[in-house]
């Protein structure tokens, strides 16, 4: 076995981020990913962000490892086709709004009596049930009703306003609880031979990163931002964002060991933060680094992300792969981040063209005849690209 995940084939409906990425996790880990498309593209094509050669950057950045058929699931041939694969996959993950899927005549019940041992994502802004099930939702928008908003916005300044959190974490973080929720219910099937519905709500998932503040609250009454009123952090306490002469570096200095090294290097018997903000000013951001490094002080240059792309460390545990796209050409991408001994992540190919592998996944794996489907092509039902 070279990938965990290689003997299972996976059929994704999924558009914008969040399903996406999922499915990309999936992909990396050795499955087959097809990606449904309709026939004019998904919305992630276009947008959000800058368009490279007609197609959003980030549609190249979350769509590796997959193969692509574009089909309009409204006509009932196009839907027949969605069918004929669901016979033959072992999981489907779908990002559309509640009921639109159902309204599609693809809803988990639907699916289930096509194929029982089908593995059923619905990934959603608030959930398949409860109030807010049928509002849309992006990751700006759980994150802000999860606290997230305004966590930032109070880190930064207690009686200031709520900030974004940067980078779609609302995304990529339930992104990644589906994925791993699409995992266990294989380990599941592959004990019971019996499938699955998954609920993934973004909601749920950003309310469950906030583990330490919910518990806080319900231990003390009372907001992290009332109680650190209470209970000012110590000013001089070794720790946060401090100025070097090209840049800024992160300190975190919860490490006695390393404070008392420190000290012993610098030849002083206290040290504050103010007397290391000094000492770091008249330094550059790797001699900084460096310097308490030596010391075993949890420290990082405080970087932009495409500066992380060459750091040595990450170069050395190959971070960063290149992919080669037929129209785009060469571009850099994130490797899969985890080191596997036995089955590990493969980042292979880049994100598809619209319509690169209908007729490839339409003659293989449903046995499609060349006539069948140019007469679907002809009627725009599918698009098939070809080189
Ligand atoms: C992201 C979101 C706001 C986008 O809204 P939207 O573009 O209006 O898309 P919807 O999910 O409401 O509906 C998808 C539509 O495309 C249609 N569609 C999808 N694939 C299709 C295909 N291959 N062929 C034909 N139609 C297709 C659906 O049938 C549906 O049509 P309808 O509006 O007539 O019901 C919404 O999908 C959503 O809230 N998703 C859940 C949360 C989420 O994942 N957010 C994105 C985070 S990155």
């Amino acid at each position: 076995m070279k990938q965990i995940l290689e003997d299972i084939r996976v059929l994704d409906f999924s558009h914008v981020w969040f399903g996406p990425y999922c499915t990309m996790m999936l992909g990396e880990l050795g499955a087959e990913v097809i990606k449904v498309e309709p026939p004019w593209g998904e919305i992630g094509r276009l947008g959000p962000g800058p368009l490279f050669k007609n197609v959003a950057s980030n549609f190249y950045a979350l769509n590796i490892n997959k193969k692509d058929i574009a089909i309009d699931l409204k006509a009932p041939e196009g839907l027949e086709i969605a069918k004929d694969l669901v016979k033959c996959s072992d999981v489907v993950v779908q990002n559309m709004v509640p009921g639109a899927m159902e309204k599609l005549g693809l809803g988990y019940d639907a699916l289930k009596s096509l194929n029982p041992r089908i593995i059923y994502a619905a990934l959603s802004g608030f959930g398949q049930y409860g109030p807010y099930r049928d509002y849309a939702s992006y990751a700006v928008i759980a994150e802000a009703m999860s606290g997230h908003t305004f966590a930032t916005g109070k880190n930064f300044n207690p009686d200031g306003p709520p900030i974004n959190m940067a980078g779609a974490l609302g995304d990529l973080g339930p992104a990644v609880f589906a994925a791993f929720s699409i995992v266990s219910a294989i380990r599941y099937r592959d004990k019971t031979g019996k499938g699955q519905m998954i609920d993934v709500s973004q909601l749920d998932c950003m309310a469950s990163f906030n583990t330490c503040v919910t518990t806080e609250y319900s231990l003390f009454g009372e907001t992290t931002a009332e109680i650190r009123k209470r209970q000012p952090r110590d000013p001089n306490r070794i720790w946060g964002i401090m100025k070097v002469k090209d840049g800024w570096i992160q300190v975190a200095g919860e490490r006695p060991k390393a404070i008392e090294k420190l000290k012993e290097k610098l030849g002083v018997q206290d040290l504050n933060r103010q007397d290391l903000e000094q000492i770091v000013a008249e330094m550059t951001r790797r001699e900084a680094f460096e310097f308490l490094v030596s010391v075993g002080m949890p420290v990082a240059p405080i970087y932009e992300a495409y500066e992380s792309m060459s750091d040595p460390h990450l170069k050395a545990r190959d971070m960063f792969v290149q992919v080669n796209h037929p129209i785009a050409g060469t571009y850099t991408t994130p490797n899969f981040p985890v080191k596997m001994s036995e089955t590990p992540g493969i980042v292979e190919n880049p994100a598809p063209i619209l319509g690169q592998h209908t007729e490839e996944v339409l003659t293989s794996i449903l046995g499609y005849s060349k006539e069948k489907i140019e007469k679907l092509e002809k009627s725009g039902i599918i698009v098939c690209h070809r080189n």
